[in-house]
C-alpha cells in the first residue's frame, strides 16, 4: 500500500514536470503596435514566416497554432 502511495506521487510530479517544460516555455506575445491583431494564425506569418522580415528559428516547434502556445500579455483582450 506503501509503494502505491509513493508511485502516484512520482507519476504526479512528472507530469507537472512536463506540464512546466511544455507551452509555459513559449515567450508571449510583445505588446506593440506589430502584435494589435493576433487572433488568426495567417496573420504572424506575414512577418514570422521562413523568408519573412523576424523568421521563427529553425528549432521552433512545427505546429502552426501560434496562439495555443504564445499567449498575450497579461491584461489585454
Ligand atoms: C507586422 C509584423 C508582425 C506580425 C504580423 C507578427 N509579428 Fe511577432 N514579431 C514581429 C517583430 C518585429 C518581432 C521582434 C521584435 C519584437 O519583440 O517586437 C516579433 C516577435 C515575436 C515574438 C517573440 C517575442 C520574444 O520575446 O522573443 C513572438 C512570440 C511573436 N512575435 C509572436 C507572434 C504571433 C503569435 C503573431 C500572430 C498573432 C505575430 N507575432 C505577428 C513582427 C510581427
Ligand atoms: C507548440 C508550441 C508553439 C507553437 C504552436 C508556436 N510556437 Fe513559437 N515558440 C514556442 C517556443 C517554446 C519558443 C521558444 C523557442 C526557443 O527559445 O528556442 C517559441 C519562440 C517563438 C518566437 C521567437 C523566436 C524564436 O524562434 O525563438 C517567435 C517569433 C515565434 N515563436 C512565433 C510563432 C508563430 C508565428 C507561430 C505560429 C505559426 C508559433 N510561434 C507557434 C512554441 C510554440
Amino acid at each position: 500500500m506503501k509503494n502505491t502511495a509513493i508511485f502516484v506521487v512520482f507519476v504526479l510530479a512528472v507530469l507537472g514536470l512536463l506540464y512546466a517544460i511544455s507551452g509555459s516555455r513559449a515567450p508571449r506575445i510583445p505588446e506593440n503596435e506589430a502584435h494589435r491583431v493576433f487572433d488568426n494564425n495567417k496573420v504572424c506569418m506575414e512577418c514570422h514566416a521562413d523568408g519573412g522580415r523576424v523568421p521563427r528559428k529553425p528549432g521552433h516547434p512545427p505546429k502552426d497554432q501560434c496562439i495555443e502556445c504564445h499567449k498575450v500579455k497579461r491584461g489585454r483582450k
